[in-house]
């Protein structure tokens, strides 16, 4: 069951209606329907039946989500030289995060940056973090109960929560493979506050990286690394785009107008 603060700003990702809690765990919207706790975690994922690239990454994730780190390593070690707990610590540097910020983090895969933003953020701060696979949810309690970060179910293309409900988003390795990344951005613009932090990254190989057979093989895993970035959506200013990961990946920070 979700808090109560999440609670309050929780929305039908469908009709975007406010949404109540019931017995068991259920969450019911004003026309009725209720939506499922899987395995402890409230589920608001919409449409239920996933189509195209969101489809096929789900599939991965949710079997690669125990692996995660161990695949990382593997590839770290062999393809990139890369010393990702410098990067992601790089990254929430850039993000700039206040003490006590309400933080809606969208892809946590299985919290690899969970430490940091509660670190970066403090105790008090309400953190919530929602990602697509339920497996990747999993390894995030197993892992990183301490860290007390609220965990939902969700599709980032249909967030479900009420508009301008935080102070930061912070987003990373999700949206160049969303089957709708400018519908990704523009929902991640919609629940942020005017004045808040809207960041979102991903894979992108820059002349930074200079690991010789990284350079073959990565984007031939994944073309992601050989693809622009998603285009900066309406309704954000000030969008500044950095390179993270030692040139294998870009970071936009910018502020909601
Ligand atoms: C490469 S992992 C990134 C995990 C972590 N943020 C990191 O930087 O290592 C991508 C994550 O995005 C999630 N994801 C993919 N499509 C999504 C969607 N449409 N909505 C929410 N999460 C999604 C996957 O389930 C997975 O956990």
């Amino acid at each position: 069951m979700v808090s109560s603060w999440v609670l309050d700003v929780l929305r039908c990702p469908e009709t975007n209606q406010k949404l109540f809690a019931c017995d068991l765990g259920l969450i019911r919207s004003g026309d009725g329907s209720f939506f499922p706790d899987r395995d402890g975690f409230t589920s608001l994922v919409y449409p239920q039946e996933l189509v195209g690239n969101d489809e096929k990454m789900n599939r991965l994730y949710e079997w690669l989500a125990p692996y995660y780190d161990v695949s990382e390593r593997i590839l770290g070690r062999l393809l990139t030289g890369v010393d990702m707990q410098g990067g992601r610590q790089r990254i929430v540097d850039l993000l700039g995060l206040k003490r006590g910020m309400r933080l809606l983090e969208v892809s946590p895969g299985p919290g690899v940056f969970h430490p940091m933003l509660r670190k970066q953020l403090g105790e008090e701060a309400e953190i919530v973090s929602v990602d697509l696979s339920l497996n990747m949810l999993r390894q995030c309690r197993k892992r990183h109960a301490s860290e007390r970060i609220e965990l939902i179910q969700a599709n980032a293309q249909n967030l479900p929560f009420a508009d301008e409900s935080f102070d930061a988003l912070f987003h990373f390795g999700g949206v160049n493979l969303f089957s709708d990344p400018a519908r990704g951005l523009n929902e991640f613009v919609r629940v942020v506050r005017k004045g808040g932090l809207v960041s979102w990254g991903d894979e992108q190989m820059s002349e930074e990286f200079t690991h010789p057979i990284g350079r073959r093989m990565l984007p031939r895993m994944n073309p992601g690394f050989n693809e622009l970035p998603p285009a900066v959506p309406v309704g954000v200013i000030n969008a500044t785009k950095h390179v993270v990961y030692e040139g294998l990946g870009y970071l936009f920070a910018s502020t909601k107008a």
